[in-house]
């Protein structure tokens, strides 16, 4: 299949990590469609890419966050492009430091949406380097969805999109998830580590599950930080090299079940890119 019919879904695809993805999947020539559930993102996204390839970026407004959401969203997609031949999940967020354990709610572990849209938490979000050690105060106003983000969204749009992909060898179906979920990353982030270990709990399972599925079922794991150019941190990832990298593992395909573990820019070149796949 040509690489102009294959049409590409990328969870989490107007994100820090999901926008080098779509960009690159664009630029080599694939469709890419994203869901999110902010139509000003998606936006900024068509703003983003290429100009020569906005055509090919489908963008629906929608939340996968919960079965009814990521229902309706899989049929406003369709609707859209008949058909999706590869997903890559990148669903979450970039950095959560409210505070220790004992500092936290039930709620916020779970899920909270009281985010007000005058304050300004997920732009200071989007500034802050991830290792660095500055401490951002929450304010009152909003609490970032932990398990909702990083798990629930996760499990419910692979029950939901994972059979538009499964029984077909030339499909494929990625996640990305965060090294976080192995240990802490600094104080304040104890709550990063739980949902981010969630995250590769249930690719975990997936792999153990389903050990023979006609459709590739890969893994990459990203033990460092991951920003744009302009927040680039010390052995961070640049966002659009590894969109580059995503984009050509969907493009070669690997054997399936594969985690490749990428903890530098270095991982990227040998591991995505040299041809090993
Ligand atoms: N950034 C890093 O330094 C880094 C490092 C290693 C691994 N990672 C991993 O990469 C993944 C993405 O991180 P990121 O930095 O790109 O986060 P991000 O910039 O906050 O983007 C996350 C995306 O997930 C989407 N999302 C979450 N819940 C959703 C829902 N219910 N319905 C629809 N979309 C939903 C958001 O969509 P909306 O547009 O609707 O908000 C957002 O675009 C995470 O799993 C993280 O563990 C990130």
């Amino acid at each position: 299949m040509s690489k102009s019919d294959r049409v590409v879904l990328v969870l989490g695809g107007a994100g820090t990590v999901g926008s080098g993805i779509v960009k690159a999947l664009l630029d080599k020539g694939f469709k890419a469609a994203v869901i999110s559930r902010d139509g000003g993102r998606l936006e900024k996204l068509r703003a983003f890419v290429s100009p020569s390839s906005k055509d090919n970026l489908i963008a629906v407004v929608g939340d996968v966050g919960s079965e009814d959401g990521a229902q309706q969203a899989k049929q406003q997609l369709l609707q859209h492009v008949g058909k999706v031949t590869d997903v890559v999940s990148a669903l979450g967020f970039s950095w959560w430091q409210g505070g220790p354990p004992h500092t936290q709610t039930l709620q916020d572990l779970h899920w909270v949406s009281t985010h007000t849209p005058s304050c300004s938490f997920p732009s200071l979000m989007s500034l802050m380097s991830p290792l660095s050690p500055a401490v951002l105060m929450r304010p009152a106003c909003c609490s970032l969805q932990v398990l909702d983000a990083l798990l629930f969204s996760t499990f419910v749009s692979w029950k939901t999109f994972f059979p538009l992909v499964r029984d077909d060898p030339s499909c494929s179906y990625t996640f990305i998830t965060g090294g976080a979920g192995e240990q802490l990353l600094m104080p304040g982030t104890g709550f990063l580590t739980v949902g981010a270990a969630s995250a590769l709990a249930f690719c975990q399972v997936l792999r153990d599950e389903y050990p023979q599925v006609d459709c590739r079922l890969c893994q990459v794991k990203i033990n460092t930080g991951v920003a744009t150019p302009e927040r680039l941190g010390p052995g961070y990832l640049n966002h659009l090299d590894l969109g580059v990298a995503v984009a050509t593992l969907v493009e070669r395909g690997s054997s399936s079940h594969c985690v490749f573990t990428i903890g530098s820019p270095a991982d990227l070149q040998t591991q995505l890119l040299d041809g090993n796949l």
